[in-house]
Formats: structure tokens, C-alpha cells, sequence
């Protein structure tokens, strides 16, 4: 197994692909029966294949050519029949019982997506401040603030204006404070006994829609091989730096959060400026973005940025606030968790 891990990585790794272009739909993963376990196994695909297929949700015919215009509309249109037609030739036991009950869009058509169900979409709040900030006013606040903008140096250097692989990394980072505050505070509730308040919900609600943004700029944009040699060594060393910031002063996780969150809304301020220029090509937004943000058919990317934003304009939000109650001296549970808030 240890084997496989290694390969599936590596491949991985050797299978990236350039951030610069533009990948537009997405169909379910259709898991690999036994036979194809075994295929791809001694055809040595199961590394860099499946892996790849994992990380994005394109087909593979999609990864092989930059599509044009035409073949994105065609792709982004059948999008509905290539997961009915991997969903239809899956052969699972029902030993299990285990079924899906047919799920249907509002408008009667079946609901293509296995990683989220229509009552988890949402209509975005674009009337959200995106202009708010919190002004520094302790020495942890300082802390944070100067924290982030130092890490935002080699943040600058490294994509500089490259906003469509900056989000997708960045977005990598994004998800991983409210999985780690909220598993801490579902290990505080088993240890003490005591509701959270809401919270644990709320902070994985935020992780989820931080994955979801990343599982959108991965339809845009497909990282290169060292770009995701880099999520493996920052994935590993953010984790873990927040799991210890985050116990000895969940206060200052907050904040730091906070602030990122604040960085996050004027990169993608940026990036939409960029699209407005046409530096950036407003291409079709992706099937995934579409079902989940609820967007008219006929989006773009510039729209996707844009509830991507107001989506992180509610995460600065929520962690500013998280960080308020604890300055106050008082527990999470003790104030109105913010579940749901978009
Ligand atoms: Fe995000
Ligand atoms: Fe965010």
C-alpha cells in the first residue's frame, strides 16, 4: 500500500499540468471496479491517472488539449449525460442497502453531482462590505496583521499577477484553519461535555466552501508539477502551525484568519480588474460553480470571483467576530454561531 501511495503521489506530481490553462467542465468520478483496479495497477496509471482525476474532476480527453470556445460550450452542455453515464455503469453491491434517491435540479433535471446536494448551494450576499477591516488594536492584533503581511511577500513574488494559480494555491491554505478549529472545538465538546454553540458546524461549513472554491479554480486552471510539490510542503507545515496556534491562543487563529481573509478579497479584487482588461480571459464559469453558487446558465468567470469574494468577505467575517468573543474574554458557545452565513 505504502508502494501505491508513493506512485500515486509522484505520478500525481508528474501529471501537473500548466496553470495557464483553461479547463471548463466537470463530471462525477466514477470509481474503478476491480478489474480496473488491477489494469491500472500493472499498467503503472493508477499513479498519475486516478490521482489526477481525483485532484479535478475533468476527464481525462479534457486534460489532453487546450479546449476552444465550441468544445467548452459542448463539454459544459453534456456535462449532465457524462455523469448519468458514469453513474449509470457503476456496478457497486447493494449488500449495503445503501442507495441514492434520485435527486433532481429544480427545474426536474437529474442533479449530476455526488460532492454536494442541491440543499448545501446558496445564493450568494454580493451586498456584503467588502471595504471592512479590522484596525489593529492589541499586540496579538499587531501580531496577526504583521503575520500576514509578511506572508503575503513571497505570496506577490512568487505568482505575482498570475491570479488564476495564486487563488487555486491559496485556496489550498484557505480550507484548512476551519477544519482545524472546527475538529478542536469537536474534541473540546467530547472532552468537556458541553454543546459548541453551533460552532464546529459553522467552522466546517467554512472549510467546505473554502474546498468547493478550490474544486471550481481547479476546472480553471490545472497547477504545474511544482506548484503542487508546494501544496504537499506548505499543506504540511500550515497544518500543523496552525493545529499549535490554534490551541495555545484560538484568539490569535481567528485573527490571523481574519486577516487573511481581508487578502483574499483584494487578490480576487485584482484578479477581476485583470478580466475587466482582458488580461485575463472571462471564459464560461464551470458546471460546478454554476450548480453550486445557483448562477444563470450563461455565467462567467467574472462572476465566479465575484461570489467567490462574498464568500470571503463572510469568512473575515465570522473570524474577526470568533476572535472578538475570545478578546472578551469569553468562550465561542457562548455567542450566536454564525451557521450558514454566506
Ligand atoms: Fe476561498
Ligand atoms: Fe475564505
Amino acid at each position: 500500500m505504502n508502494r501505491i501511495a508513493v506512485r500515486s503521489v509522484v505520478g500525481g506530481l508528474l501529471g501537473g499540468r500548466n496553470c495557464n490553462r483553461y479547463i471548463s467542465t466537470a463530471v462525477p468520478v466514477r470509481p474503478l471496479d476491480g478489474a480496473e483496479f488491477l489494469n491500472h495497477r500493472n499498467g503503472d496509471v493508477l499513479g498519475g491517472f486516478y490521482w489526477r482525476r481525483m485532484m479535478s474532476t475533468v476527464p481525462q480527453s479534457a486534460e489532453t488539449a487546450s479546449l476552444g470556445e465550441k468544445e467548452q460550450k459542448e463539454s459544459q452542455s453534456s456535462v449532465s449525460d457524462d455523469a448519468k453515464k458514469g453513474s449509470d455503469s457503476v456496478v457497486v453491491s447493494n449488500y449495503w442497502g445503501i442507495q441514492r434517491p434520485k435527486i433532481t435540479r429544480e427545474d426536474g433535471s437529474e442533479w449530476p453531482w455526488n460532492c454536494f446536494m442541491p440543499w448545501e448551494t446558496y445564493k450568494p450576499d454580493l451586498s456584503i462590505d467588502l471595504s471592512k477591516h479590522h484596525v489593529p488594536k492589541t499586540f496579538l492584533d499587531r501580531v496577526a496583521y504583521r503575520t500576514v503581511k509578511l506572508l503575503r511577500i513571497p505570496t506577490d513574488v512568487f505568482f505575482q499577477r498570475r491570479y488564476g494559480c495564486r487563488a487555486m494555491m491559496l485556496e489550498t491554505v484557505a480550507a484548512v484553519p476551519g477544519m482545524v478549529g472546527g475538529m478542536l472545538l469537536h474534541l473540546r465538546s467530547l472532552r468537556k461535555f458541553q454543546q459548541s454553540g453551533g460552532w464546529i458546524k459553522a467552522l466546517l461549513e467554512e472549510a467546505e466552501n473554502e474546498r468547493m472554491h478550490l474544486m471550481t479554480m481547479v476546472e480553471l486552471v490545472k497547477p504545474a508539477w511544482y506548484e503542487r510539490l508546494l501544496v504537499l510542503a506548505v499543506q504540511g507545515v500550515f497544518f500543523n502551525a496552525f493545529f499549535v496556534l490554534y490551541v495555545l491562543s484560538p484568539k490569535l487563529a481567528h485573527r490571523v484568519v481574519g486577516y487573511l481573509e481581508e487578502e483574499a478579497i483584494h487578490s480576487y479584487t485584482e484578479y477581476l480588474k485583470d478580466i475587466d482588461s482582458g488580461k485575463i480571459e472571462n471564459v464560461r464559469a464551470p458546471a460546478i460553480a454554476i450548480d453550486y453558487w445557483r448562477l444563470p446558465k450563461d455565467s462567467t468567470l467574472k462572476d465566479v470571483i465575484t461570489v467567490i469574494r462574498a464568500d470571503e468577505a463572510h469568512h473575515r467575517d465570522v473570524n474577526h467576530f470568533a476572535s472578538d468573543i475570545h478578546f472578551q474574554g469569553k468562550e465561542l458557545r457562548e455567542a450566536p454561531a454564525p451557521v450558514g452565513y454566506h
